[in-house]
């Protein structure tokens, strides 16, 4: 099966940097991204591609180079459905907000939204595949609502989760570890498969692409984010104990990922893991434990987010106690606001809940991030409700001057791990600040002997 015209639902961190990579590498497949919400579809089509929504290194160029060839962003979700062979479903998968499952399961409302508008539109039969993460077993769900129509349309489910990561979104999708397909081991499954795996081929090579069967994709992708965040969980746990026992946890670091069997990546201490997955996709994975009766496998993992969690009001606390118990009417300036570098991607950011932290106790905060705007700065502490928008915006200052925004401070915060925060004259920020002038680093980004050299109370995670 020869695959012409693809379209992929959701026009966010993954449909829009995926469906880019997948169109400049197949200039014969016509790659239609859509995407309910306009705005966020006329900024990908802004004539200037420095303005499309979504900044990850890299993808501006690919955008330059296939949009309007064989990639192109579109609001009518009907027409790029019933045109296409191949459905990707790239929609948000949030934690639900309400009802049974409050809190832990993941909302599949957007993609029961997806599959209902597949089975209403498509008048051929079709490829439809999973990239969203997804509980185990949703396929189930999406088949049944698609075999219901009685218009006699075939459909393949698939499911193939994305392993990007944030910042380096490009890097990963031109060279990924691998690439997960699983499928039905049937005639016409394999039929799908293959034809997936075809458009692959066009980068990656054959051994980097592994097939399963559906349960199997899905749950490796929950397991993957899981196994992941729970070493930033172990390392930050570590990291307290350093500090109480004089030992270094960048040493520590060093020294059990030279273990080939553990490995040296995501071992870096931290104010705590953020974005839009990690806590999500573990508490979706708690909540189907606890769903299956697991009671010993939900508590497992939950102990990642509780470890996550204490990570951050930690950091909090401790510049509260530093600043001799008080930060009321202090300013403190915020160095990153977005959840890692190279993203202007802010959700479950550490900087959030920090803020919220220090605001509470009347603390006044000055922001700098390099690639995110006011507004969402506002939005994200507004969307907490912990006090009503004007108070935020009383307390909150936001500039792009690195200068101003530690001018009088008596503290300087690091929240993201922005390169550009090393190259900035930190004996001039020292001079226009309080004394005693203190840094407390969440991401032990700067040289703690060049720092306290200056004058600096330099604190970072997991350093006495
Ligand atoms: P996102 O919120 O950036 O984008 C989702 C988009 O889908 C939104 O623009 C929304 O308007 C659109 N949408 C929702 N319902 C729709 C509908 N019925 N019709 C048309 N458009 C609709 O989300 P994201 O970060 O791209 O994540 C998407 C999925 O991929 C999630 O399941 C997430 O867990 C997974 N994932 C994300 C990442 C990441 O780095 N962000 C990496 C791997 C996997
Ligand atoms: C993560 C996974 O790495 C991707 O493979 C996955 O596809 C994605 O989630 C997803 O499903 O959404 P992402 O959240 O974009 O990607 O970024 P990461 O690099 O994993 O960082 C997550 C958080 O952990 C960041 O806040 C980062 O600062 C923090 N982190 C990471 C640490 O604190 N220490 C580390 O050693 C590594």
């Amino acid at each position: 099966m020869k695959i012409t015209n693809i379209c992929c639902i959701g026009a966010g961190y993954v449909g829009g940097p995926t469906m880019a990579v997948i169109a400049k590498h197949n200039p014969d497949i016509k790659v239609t991204v859509v995407d309910m919400n306009a705005a966020r579809i006329a900024a990908w089509n802004d004539s200037d591609v420095n303005n499309i929504p979504i900044y990850e290194p890299g993808l501006s160029d690919i955008v330059a180079e296939t949009r309007g060839r064989n990639l192109f962003f579109s609001t009518d979700v009907d027409q790029a459905i019933f045109d296409a062979e191949m459905i990707f479903i790239s929609v948000n998968t949030p934690t639900k907000t309400y009802g049974k499952g409050k809190g832990m399961a993941s909302d599949l409302k957007y993609i029961e939204l997806c599959a209902r508008q597949i089975a209403h539109v498509a008048k051929d039969d079709k490829i439809v595949i999973e990239k969203s993460t997804l509980p185990v077993r949703t396929a189930q769900t999406i088949k049944s609502i698609l075999k219901h129509t009685g218009n006699g349309v075939q459909y393949q489910i698939l499911s193939n989760p994305e392993f990007l990561a944030e910042g380096t979104a490009i890097r990963d999708l031109e060279n990924p570890d691998r690439v997960l397909i699983g499928g039905d081991h049937n005639e016409e499954g394999q039929k799908a498969i293959d034809a997936l795996v075809k458009i692959y081929e066009a980068w990656i090579p054959k051994e980097k692409i592994l097939t399963t069967n559906v349960w199997s994709s899905e749950l490796s992708k929950l397991t993957a984010n899981a196994f992941l965040a729970q070493r930033v969980s172990s390392i930050n746990a570590i990291s307290e104990l350093c500090e109480v026992t004089g030992a270094d946890v960048t040493e520590v670091a060093r020294s059990i990922g030279m273990d080939s069997r553990i490995g040296s990546k995501f071992l870096q201490a931290s104010v705590g893991f953020g974005g839009s997955c990690f806590q999500k996709d573990i508490l979706n994975l708690v909540y189907i434990a606890k769903s299956y009766g697991l009671t010993e496998v939900a508590d497992y993992w939950e102990q990642v987010i509780i470890m996550n969690d204490y990570q951050k009001t930690r950091f909090a606390h401790n510049i509260i106690r530093t600043l001799y118990n008080t930060v009321s009417g202090k300013k403190i300036a915020f160095l990153g606001w977005a959840f890692k570098k190279d993203t202007n991607d802010t959700r479950e950011s550490a900087a959030i809940y920090v803020a919220d932290i220090l605001l509470n106790e009347q603390a006044e905060l000055m922001v700098l991030d390099p690639k995110v705007d006011k507004e969402t700065i506002y939005a994200d502490l507004d969307y907490l409700k912990t006090r009503a928008p004007e108070e935020n915006r009383k307390l909150v200052d936001v500039s792009s001057d690195p200068y101003e925004v530690c001018k009088d401070a008596h503290a300087v915060t690091i929240l993201t791990e922005w390169d550009e925060f090393n190259t900035y004259d930190w004996q001039k920020i020292f001079d226009n600040m309080k004394k005693p002038a203190f840094v407390f680093d969440g991401r032990n980004l700067l040289d703690a002997i060049k720092m306290k050299e200056i004058g600096f109370m330099y604190e970072s995670i997991g350093v006495r």
